[in-house]
Order: structure tokens, then sequence, then C-alpha cells
């Protein structure tokens, strides 16, 4: 019997990610506020937010100075657009910001509202960009299976799980997908780390050679991937990726949605996994999720083209109403004052060792073949059977069951594709609270190895 607001849900809302003929019986988890890593139910149940929102709210759940900073904005000047040439003082601080803290030399910043328009506009920036330059046929974009860009039009067709291609009609044109950097799911039989890492780096070459080096654009990637199963790629993967994508000319873009802003002991994922893109996609924690906000940071060459196209058009015709936000530029330039005042990434990597060393005892839990991470991110998996790697029904939803279990213990965490289940807390996390975390999830695994085993599932 569902109560009076679930059923007031169910007869109003879409839920995204949902199975929403299920969701009619199952109902909504209403989630009435939060406080630090914790989030309470109209009940008054307490949750870890073990994923922090959807990979976001980085400062936990309440900040008074990100809401005071929003507040005080909103007060002096709500909204004004970048259109035009009109500006404001918010975008404008910022932009200075992320320059000076993005990981590799950045000249302009475009403002979005979610990753998935950064994204988008990424793939029109890498066509206008190849127009500027008189290569015309340069516009296929490669991404990767799993990876996970947005939903979108051109984001969800970079974006590599089947669930947000099937009857969309997605994949559009010109966006291709490469091998997954998933070691422990790809690799062959006694294939090391560093030999998979170089056979897809082969993937690559191989398919820019067969479409035409002169037809492929870009490649983007994401440092770990996050909603395509939470997927550390091996050590070697990025320098050897990016020696194939320097030989033949190709952009690569990253995909910093999740691992901005400290998620793995560094400012950004691309200094932990020796990335050096051309432009980086950002939003999530850029403001602790408090307010919508993503943005695109353009490099010189991309800027230069980009000055020559619009002179020859008239305009830059791209934007949107909410490009710079004063209000979510506001709590995004406390946001990242925070970060800097409070020492949030170097407490990352000084809490990584302890999450870390729980994340991987999991796999000695008769459930989990693997169980990996880095940073305050991990991802683990659920198998039938360890030794072949062999999987349950994917019918069963044994994850999502796993998921149901850690709720009934006060734990928050999200399954993904391929029964695997990811972890993603607040940044703010404290060694108790990491230490609360993982006897919940421990204790949620042995309910789900009951279940599996009353069920008889093998
Ligand atoms: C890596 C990555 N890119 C892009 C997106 C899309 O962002 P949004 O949901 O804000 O559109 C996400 C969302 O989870 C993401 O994880």
């Amino acid at each position: 019997m569902l109560s009076n607001l679930a059923t007031r849900d169910v007869e109003t809302l879409i839920h995204p990610y949902t199975q929403l003929a299920a969701f009619r019986e199952t109902g909504p988890l209403v989630l009435e506020r939060g406080d630090g890593v914790w989030v309470y139910d109209v009940e008054g149940k307490p949750y870890i937010e073990g994923m922090a929102g959807l990979w976001c709210t980085s400062l936990g759940y309440s900040n008074r100075e990100l809401a005071e900073a929003a507040y005080e904005q909103m007060l002096k000047l709500p909204f004004q657009h970048l259109f035009s040439g009109r500006s404001h003082d918010p975008a404008i601080e910022l932009a200075e910001k992320l320059k000076e803290i993005a990981p590799v030399p950045i000249s302009k910043v475009f403002f979005t509202s979610s990753g998935s328009e950064a994204n988008d506009s990424q793939v029109k920036l890498v066509w206008y960009y190849n127009n500027a330059l008189g290569r015309p046929n340069k516009k296929k974009i490669i991404a990767r299976i799993k990876g996970y860009h947005g939903v979108t039009v051109a984001s969800a067709s970079l974006t590599g799980l089947p669930a947000n291609h099937t009857d969309f009609d997605l994949p559009i044109a010109n966006i291709l997908h490469t091998t997954c950097p998933h070691h422990y799911r790809g690799a062959h039989e006694g294939e090391g780390e560093e030999e998979y890492a170089t056979r897809l780096a082969s993937d690559l070459e191989e398919m820019i050679l067969r479409e035409g080096p002169d037809t492929v654009a870009a490649f983007i990637a994401e440092p770990i991937m996050g909603a395509g199963g939470a997927i550390v790629p091996p050590a070697t993967y990025f320098p050897k990726i990016q020696a194939v994508l320097a030989k033949y000319d190709v952009l690569f873009i990253a995909d910093e949605v999740i691992c901005g802003f400290g998620r793995l002991g560094e400012m950004f994922g691309s200094t932990a996994l020796e990335m050096q893109p051309d432009t980086i996609s950002i939003a999530k924690a850029l403001t602790s999720a408090y307010m919508p906000l993503g943005a695109v940071l353009i490099n010189e060459d991309m800027y230069q083209a980009m000055l020559d196209e619009s002179r020859k058009i008239g305009t830059f015709g791209h934007g949107f109403t909410y490009s710079g936000h004063p209000v979510a530029s506001a709590v995004a330039i406390k946001t990242l004052e925070i970060y800097e005042r409070e020492k949030i990434v170097e407490k990352v990597r000084e809490k990584a060792p302890q999450f870390q060393k729980r994340l991987s005892a999991l796999e000695d839990h008769p459930l989990i073949g693997e169980a990996r991470g880095v940073g305050l991110i991990g991802g683990m998996e659920i198998v039938a059977d360890k030794q072949t790697k062999r999987q349950y029904d994917p019918k069963k939803g044994v994850a999502a069951k796993a998921v149901t279990f850690a709720q009934a213990e006060g734990l928050i965490i999200r399954s993904l594709m391929g029964d695997r289940i990811a972890l993603c807390p607040p940044l703010i996390i404290t060694p108790e609270e990491i230490d609360t975390l993982f006897d919940r999830l421990e204790r949620a695994l042995d309910k789900t190895l009951d279940w599996v085993t009353a069920e008889k599932l093998s």
C-alpha cells in the first residue's frame, strides 16, 4: 500500500532511469532533508548517501555557505544572460577561476546547465572547429562502449549503453564506439593489464584507419567510467590511447563531469590518470550540485577557429538561456573557494587508502568478483561464480536486490548494468562514516547472499 505522497508521485511524475511499469507497484523513496553525508526520508529514517546524489553533492547536504551565496546573488542579480555580449561579474570571476585551476592550458569557458549540454556543445564545437579549418569531412567522434556522456541527442549518442540508444533511434550518424577499458571483463585469458591497454590502443588505431583518419575528429572519455560501471582503466591506458590520437590529429575530449573537482584525489581526473585533453566537460561537483551548472573548457587553438568561423558567419550561433547563470556561477565560485580553503582534495587523498582498503576487502565476499576504485569512487561486480566470472541471469536483478537491502540498512548505493554497484560518497565523508558505510554494505551483501541461496539462483 503506497503512502499518500507516494501515490501522488506515481500519478504525476516520470522518473528518469526507472522501470516505469514496476515503479507503479513499488513507488518512490521520498527524501525530505539532508545533513552532511546523511539524507532523511519522510519517516525520518537516516541514510548515508553513498552516491553523493548522482556523483555530485561533493560537499554534502547542509552547506549554509552555498545556500547563502545563492541567496545573496538572487537578491543582487538573479538573472542575466551572456548573449550578444551581455555579461556579469559571477560568470567572469568563475571563468577566471576555472582557467586558473584547469589541468591543461585553457583559453575560454563556455557555460551550460548540465553535463549533457556540455557534451552536446563539445560535439558541435568539434564540427564547427573542423569546418573553420576547412576539413568538412573530419567529423566522426569516437566514444567508448559503456562510456556515459549524458542523454541529449548528441550526448546520448556518445554514451555507449544500450538503454540510451534502444528505441530512441540513436546513435546519430558520425558517432562510433570503441572497446571499453575493463580488464576484469574484457581481457583475454592470461592477458595482463599492460597488454590489454596495448590491445585497446590498437583497436582504436584500427578503427581510425578503417574509418579514414581524415574523417575522425575527436575521441571522448571519462577518466573513470561512471554510469557504465564505475570502471578503472589499466594504468597505461590513457598514455597509449593519446599516442594514437596524436598520430592521427584527433582531438581528445575529457569528460570530467564525475571525476572533476577532487573525486580521484586530484582536482581533475585528467591529472590522476595522465590525460592531456584538448577540451574538457565539467558539471556536477562544480557547484556541489546545489545549482545546475556545467561548462566546456576550450583551448586556444579551438578558440582561434571559433573566432574565424563566427567572423565568417556573423555570429557564434550557440548558447543557452542559462549559460553562465549568475546564481549558479556564484554558488560555483563559493564551492571552489570551499574546496581550496577546506583542503578538500588533499583530504580525499588522505581518506582514499581507508576507502579503497575496505572496498577491495569486499572481493573476499562470496558474491563479489571485482571491487576496485580510485580516490573516493569505487565499483564492484556481483558474480555467480568467481572462478569463471559467470554472472547471474540479468533478469533476476541481483545487484538491484543488493541496493534494496542496502537501503533497508540505511545506505544509498546504485546498481548499474551488468550487476555492478557503484559507490561515490560526498567528499566530506569522515573516516568513521566510511566505516559505517562499508559495515552497512557488507550486511546488505550478506542478506543478498541469503536471498540468492533461498531463491536457489545459480
Ligand atoms: C561522465 C558524465 N558525463 C555527462 C553526464 C551527464 O550529465 P547531466 O546528467 O548533468 O546531463 C553524466 C551524468 O551522470 C556523467 O556521469
